[in-house]
């Protein structure tokens, strides 16, 4: 990582991912390695799992239904997308077999050795955004942050104070989950994890906030 001020530093990773030929060889032609997106002095940081069919498209994480869903979560905190930051575990879209000239349909996790390789960019994008609390969104993205084996089912360990890179780490259901499952009960466990997150880093809480999603 070169020396410099944030946005030097972030370009400099930018341009390391983007020249990374193990990354470039794990894209399938015409789509793109997905590096995060935000606000450099964010003082959170969201943590995905892996950019889907909208995101390798459009090189940006989080920008289709999950994402958009995400999106909405933010804004509930009472902030924009673009003042928080938003990244993946990996940087490219985990392959599957597809027929000869057909698009991928559905996503599979990344493997343990995926996760591995791509996790040096997300800690050097801690590195430089330096947030005072990161977010892991689902199983995957817990798992990569805190190593297989931490835990069996999410459950057990969302809503949780964790720490990865020195930083408190909260674990929470991914957006997909609700996306599945949209009861208030699910959505309320979310937010009860995000009013922790809002806690922890001093956001204002409303009494409206604070009762989203019960009842
Ligand atoms: N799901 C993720 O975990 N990350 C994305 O970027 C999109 C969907």
């Amino acid at each position: 990582m070169p020396a410099g001020d944030k946005p030097t530093r972030w370009a400099a990773l930018q341009a390391a991912v983007q020249g990374d030929a193990v990354c470039a060889a794990n894209v399938r032609p015409g789509k793109k390695i997905v590096l995060g997106v935000g606000s450099l002095d964010a003082t959170i940081m969201f943590v995905g799992e892996a950019p889907g069919a909208e995101e390798e498209i459009q090189g940006e994480p989080f920008v289709g239904p999950a994402g958009q869903l995400l999106t909405r979560m933010i804004q509930a905190m009472g902030l924009k997308r673009e003042e928080v930051y938003i990244g993946n575990i990996m940087n490219w879209r985990p392959q599957m077999p597809t027929a000869e000239g057909r698009e991928q349909v559905g996503n599979r996790p990344p493997n343990q050795e995926e996760m591995q390789y791509c996790l040096p960019y997300l800690r050097a994008q801690i590195e430089v955004v330096q947030p005072q609390v990161l977010v892991a969104l689902g199983t995957t993205a817990a798992q990569g942050l805190l190593g297989f084996g931490t835990f069996k089912m999410l459950g057990e360990i969302r809503g949780q104070w964790r720490e990865f890179s020195g930083r408190p780490l909260m674990v929470t259901y991914h957006p997909s989950y609700i996306l599945r499952n949209q009861s208030n009960r699910s959505k309320r466990m979310i937010w009860e994890d995000l009013l922790k997150v809002m806690e922890r880093v001093g956001l204002p809480i409303s009494e409206k906030q604070r009762k989203f999603f019960l009842g």
